[in-house]
Formats: C-alpha cells, structure tokens, sequence
C-alpha cells in the first residue's frame, strides 16, 4: 500500500533519514522502531507531507505522493498523529472531533447564507458521528469536557479518535502508546485491533513499549541511524544482534513506556 524508495532526509549536515526503504502492506499494523534519534518521526513527517524529502520518493497504492502537503495526503486517507498530542485544549472532546477538516462541508459563508438547513443537517450527521467516535472509544464520560483536562493517555485516545472522522485508509501513529498507563494502553491497543479487522484501517506505528508491539504489530521494521536495520516479526527482532547492537545500553528487552 505503501512504497517508500531510498528516502533522505537531511537537514544540514544532519543526516535524520540516511537512505531508508520501507513497504507497509494493505491490511497490516506494521511496527516502526528504533533507538531514540533513528529517524523514525523524520521518516513519517516525509511520508505525510510535512517534508520535502531531500531524496527518495513515496507512493500511495502506486501513485507518487512524494511532497503532497499534509491537506491533499488526508483526502486521499492518508492521516497521521504527533507524538505530541495537538489537541484543541479549549474545546470539548466533542468538538474536538467535530473540528476535524474534512468532516464539515458547509463552512462557506455562502452556503451558510442560502442553505441554513443544509448546514444543520450536515451538523447533526458530524456530531452522530462524532458521537459514533467518543462510543468507539468508551469516552463517552469525558465527552463533554475540555480536551486541555484529559490526561495525558485520553489525548492519545483522542488523537486516535479524529482520524475516524473521515474515511482513513492508512493511519501513521507516532507513539500514541508512550506515557499512557497500562488500562487506557490496552484499550488504545483495542481500539487499533477493532479498527484494522473491523474497518479495514492500515497501521503503520512507531512505538518505544516492546509488549504492546509484540501484541499489535506484524511485522516490525526496525530503524537505526537514519537506515533500516532490520525487519521481521517481533520475537525476530528481539533476538536480532544487529538490533541488539543498535539498541545497546538503551535495553531493548526492558524498554517500556517512556515519555
Ligand atoms: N527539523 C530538524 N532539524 C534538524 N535536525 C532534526 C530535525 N528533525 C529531526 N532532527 C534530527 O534527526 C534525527 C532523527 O530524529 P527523529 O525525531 O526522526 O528520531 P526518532 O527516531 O523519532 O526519535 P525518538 O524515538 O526520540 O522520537 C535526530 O538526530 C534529530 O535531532
Ligand atoms: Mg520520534
């Protein structure tokens, strides 16, 4: 589904993504992994559109994406989420979802004017949807409360929950799994499972938590340096020396939930 062909991202003399290919297969949850500072983010950031990469293009079911910006890469169902959540803190969880581009069509101060009914209309299906999202989520609790109070593994859950307001295909997570406790990362885990098998959802994620890969993830790619290294199943990639190596004095076996 995805192709990514020998991408470099440079800035300066820093080589963040130093020649990396990587295919993401329709249907999977690949896992993206690496010592901190492999490139792994940079590599998203090329793939949905924040980066011109220096070198190297992407395609999208064949079709050559490579620079698209973010906007046009979203309508083709390509979305992504930060590894720092970007919520709206001063709205509801609610409107947070209502807000997503894509979801509301009448924003035109036009169709505003001539089509007021419309407009209502299409209001009220954006809210059952997003209503559809927050029951998804088993969020309906927080539904109603600002998104700057959640906690830090609710604003996960809610970055998870904007990208099904519109019809994703691909969804790139950025370690929407780190500073998450345990309970809220296993419904987070659940929530990717319900939407791959039942919504057909492509994953492509980017995780430090080896269990929750192990539970999620098939197969695993893993980053170092700006390369690829390896990739192959989870237990593979544990007993891998070359990832071993890559993952020396960071503790690949006992890396958990970090920040
Ligand atoms: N905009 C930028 N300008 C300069 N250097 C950058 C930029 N973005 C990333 N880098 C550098 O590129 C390298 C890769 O960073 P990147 O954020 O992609 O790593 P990562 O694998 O996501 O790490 P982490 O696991 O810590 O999130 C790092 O050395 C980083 O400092
Ligand atoms: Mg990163």
């Amino acid at each position: 589904m995805i192709r990514v062909e020998d991408i470099h991202m440079h800035f300066g003399g820093i080589r963040a993504v130093d020649g990396a290919s990587i295919e993401i297969a329709k249907g999977s949850i690949t896992g993206l992994i690496g010592p901190n500072g492999a490139g792994k983010t940079t590599l998203f950031n090329v793939i949905a559109g924040h980066y011109t990469p220096t070198s190297g293009r992407v395609f999208l079911d064949g079709e050559d994406i490579t620079g698209l910006p973010p906007h046009a890469l979203f309508h083709k169902g390509l979305l992504r989420t930060f590894q720092i959540a970007h919520e709206f803190s001063t709205l509801t969880v609610r409107d947070n979802l209502m807000m997503v581009p894509g979801s509301q069509k009448g924003e035109k101060l036009w169709d505003v004017l001539l089509r007021p009914g419309e407009i209502r209309r299409q209001e009220a299906e954006i809210r059952a949807k997003a209503d559809e999202v927050i029951e998804f989520l088993q969020i309906s609790q927080v539904a109603d409360e600002l998104a700057g109070n959640l906690s830090g593994g609710q604003k996960k859950l809610l970055e998870l929950g904007r990208t099904m307001m519109v019809d994703a295909k691909i969804v790139f997570l950025d370690e929407v799994g780190a500073g998450v406790n345990r309970t809220l990362l296993n419904t987070i885990g659940d929530a990717i499972l319900r939407l791959n098998r039942e919504r057909g959802y492509t994953f492509c994620m980017i995780e430090h938590d080896m269990d929750f890969i192990g539970r999620l993830c098939d197969p695993v790619i893993v980053m170092a340096e700006g390369k690829v290294l390896a990739q192959g199943t989870v237990d593979e990639m544990k007993s891998d020396e070359r990832v071993i190596e890559a993952y020396l004095g960071t503790g690949l076996k006992n890396k958990k939930v970090e920040a």
